[in-house]
């Protein structure tokens, strides 16, 4: 079916939707006092708007192909496979409850039900759901025991679920979007935002009713996993609902599209940590509940040492350089992609760590910008990156990081049609050898095993003075980029066209 009569039924039939919701209201309707002003935050419909057979919700699912029909099936395929759909309902689990447990310290003017916390249902439902909800008929509350449905990631939909099954120019199309507030995922740093939201964590959003969502260091320590995000790879992880193609020219996406994603990706997430952490600077000590300086802005292992073993930390503590001290923030380290550029450190005045930050905020601006969407400019940028050598990871979380990006690319290469080296797979399995002493892909289990943190080559190390170093590593790492380079060199030419 063409494009145009898809949009033309899909229209049709929420056209008979729309004019019975018409008949059934009171026909003399009193003019509404306010007539809301278009740029306030758009309201939820609930998943219920999406899933008509007509439109995204026809139920024979055809597992696996994805074709120009999918979007009849999106929301089939989404409650079929989709991981967000339990978002929600952990919220009721056990973790959930001894989360809150210890978050509430016997203090009984808290809630012990996360599905009632504001904090929590930021994240994990539709975000701008996470605020008091008196709502007499309940629908509210039933739309938001959906969990990240639909609107979580496309935006609430009232200012577009009719008017979206209209086809639109592409020229107009960014314009639209933003007047419709809906999100425009086939832009990889609209995409990648709009995932780092809840997968890092985000400021305030007034225009579109969405609460701050952070996940601090009380809730680390009360029992909440750390939130750790890379893109690309778990964009790839999410169960596709949809057809990949450039959707303003209607074609399938261009060969390069995964390593497009891949640069986006580091630098979306790398934005997302500097404003997260602008954020909480900016909101200080306001709320008691999110207290400031905020830990989980700073590298864990300055403070924390393995609770079982050898006291390396006092040995650590006694070997560190000065300059090392309480150290580098938490997440640097996230890009393997942006150049080095200087980073606030742990008790440095707010207004050098706020000069710093924006001055990173500029940087990755910059890199965004040199990311033109043609595929040369990105394989370009992508190549000068991994030859730049001021990326040298300083501590263990930093090297880790760089390692999980460089896997990620090399899985997008994979993905754009290249393959890996020996010399890539090689180097691969020497970075996981000196990081987590075995060749080994780290499994999670790994890390709750007992002898974890004795591995001489492990993180301790790292954190003693940086000539303590493995060296190893540092050459490793530089031995992957130099091989990725060249993988990369090897690709057949990508499609020209984005
Ligand atoms: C900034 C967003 C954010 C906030 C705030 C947040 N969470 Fe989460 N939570 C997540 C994400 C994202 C995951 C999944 C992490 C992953 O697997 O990569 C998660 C995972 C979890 C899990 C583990 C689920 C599983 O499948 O094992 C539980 C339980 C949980 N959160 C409970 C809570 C509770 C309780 C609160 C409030 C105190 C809360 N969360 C606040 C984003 C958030
Ligand atoms: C976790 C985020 C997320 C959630 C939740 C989500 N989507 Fe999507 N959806 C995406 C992304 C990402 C794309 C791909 C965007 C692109 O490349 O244009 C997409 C694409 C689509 C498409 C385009 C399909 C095509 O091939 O033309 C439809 C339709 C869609 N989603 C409907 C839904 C429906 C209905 C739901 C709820 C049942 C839903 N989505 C929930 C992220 C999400
Ligand atoms: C509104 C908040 C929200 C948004 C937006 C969101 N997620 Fe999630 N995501 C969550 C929560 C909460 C979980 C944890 C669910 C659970 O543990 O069962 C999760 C889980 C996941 C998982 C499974 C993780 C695991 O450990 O198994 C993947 C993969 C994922 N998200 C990818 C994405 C991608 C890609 C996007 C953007 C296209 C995205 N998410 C957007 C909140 C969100
Ligand atoms: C500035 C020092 C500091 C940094 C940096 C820091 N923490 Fe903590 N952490 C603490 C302190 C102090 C406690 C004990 C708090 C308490 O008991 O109230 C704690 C408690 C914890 C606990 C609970 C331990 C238990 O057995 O109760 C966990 C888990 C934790 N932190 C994880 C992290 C992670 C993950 C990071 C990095 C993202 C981090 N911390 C960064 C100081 C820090």
């Amino acid at each position: 079916m063409s494009s145009v009569s898809r949009a033309a039924l899909a229209s049709t039939l929420l056209g008979l939707f729309a004019i019975g919701a018409v008949l059934s209201q009171n026909p003399d309707p009193a003019p509404r006092s306010a007539a809301p002003s278009d740029d306030r935050p758009a309201e939820t419909v609930g998943m219920a708007g999406c899933a008509a057979t007509g439109c995204h919700g026809r139920t024979n699912v055809r597992h696996g192909t994805l074709d120009a029909d999918t979007w009849h099936e999106s929301f089939a395929l989404w409650l079929d496979r989709d991981p967000h759909t339990r978002s929600y309902a952990v919220l009721e689990g056990p973790l959930a409850k001894s989360i809150m447990k210890n978050l509430r310290h016997g203090d009984p003017s808290l809630t012990e039900d996360a599905t009632k916390d504001l904090r929590c249902l930021a994240c994990h439902t539709n975000p701008s759901l996470a605020k008091p909800i008196e709502d007499a008929s309940g629908q509210l509350l039933r739309i938001r025991a959906e969990g990240v449905s639909c609107e979580a990631c496309h935006g609430n939909a009232e200012k577009w679920q009719i008017a979206h099954t209209n086809p639109i120019a592409p020229e107009t199309r960014k314009s639209t979007f933003a007047a419709w507030q809906m999100n425009d995922l086939n832009d990889w740093h609209v995409q990648a935002t709009t995932c780092a939201g809840c997968h890092i964590g985000a400021p305030e959003d007034k225009a579109r009713g969405i609460p701050v969502r952070d996940m601090n260091h009380d809730m680390i320590a009360a029992g909440h996993p750390r939130l750790e995000f890379e893109f690309a790879s778990y964009q790839a992880r999410l169960a596709k609902h949809w057809m990949p193609r450039n959707r303003k020219t209607g074609q399938p996406q261009s060969a390069d599209a995964p390593l497009h994603a891949w640069a986006v990706g580091q630098l979306a997430v790398e934005e997302a940590y500097c404003t997260l952490s602008l954020d909480r600077m900016a909101r200080g000590n306001a709320d008691p509940r999110s207290p400031y300086p905020e830990f989980a802005d700073w590298n864990c292992s300055h403070c924390h040492h393995q609770l079982a073993g050898v006291p390396w930390r006092e040995q650590a503590a006694k070997a560190q350089s000065p300059a090392r001290g309480l150290g580098r923030p938490a997440w640097i380290g996230a890009s393997a992609y942006l150049p080095a550029t200087p980073v606030p450190a742990f008790g440095e005045k707010r207004d050098a760590q706020k000069t710093k930050l924006d001055q990173r905020l500029q940087r990755i601006a910059a890199q965004f910008a040199a990311l033109e969407k043609t595929p040369a400019d990105v394989r370009k940028s992508i190549s000068d990156r991994l030859a730049d050598s001021s990326i040298a990871p300083a501590n263990w979380e930093e090297a880790s990081r760089d390692y999980l990006g460089l896997r990620s690319l090399e899985l997008a290469i994979r993905s754009a049609g290249g393959v890996p080296s020996n010399e890539t797979l090689g180097r691969l399995a020497d970075a996981r050898k000196a990081l987590w002493g075995s060749p080994d892909e780290p499994a999670r289990k790994e890390h709750a095993a007992k002898d974890y943190h004795r591995k001489p080559e492990s993180r301790w190390l790292w954190e003693q003075k940086p000539d303590a170093r493995p060296a190893p590593v540092d050459a490793t790492l530089r031995a992957l980029r130099d091989a990725l380079a060249n993988d990369l060199q090897k690709l057949p030419a990508g499609n020209p066209k984005p």
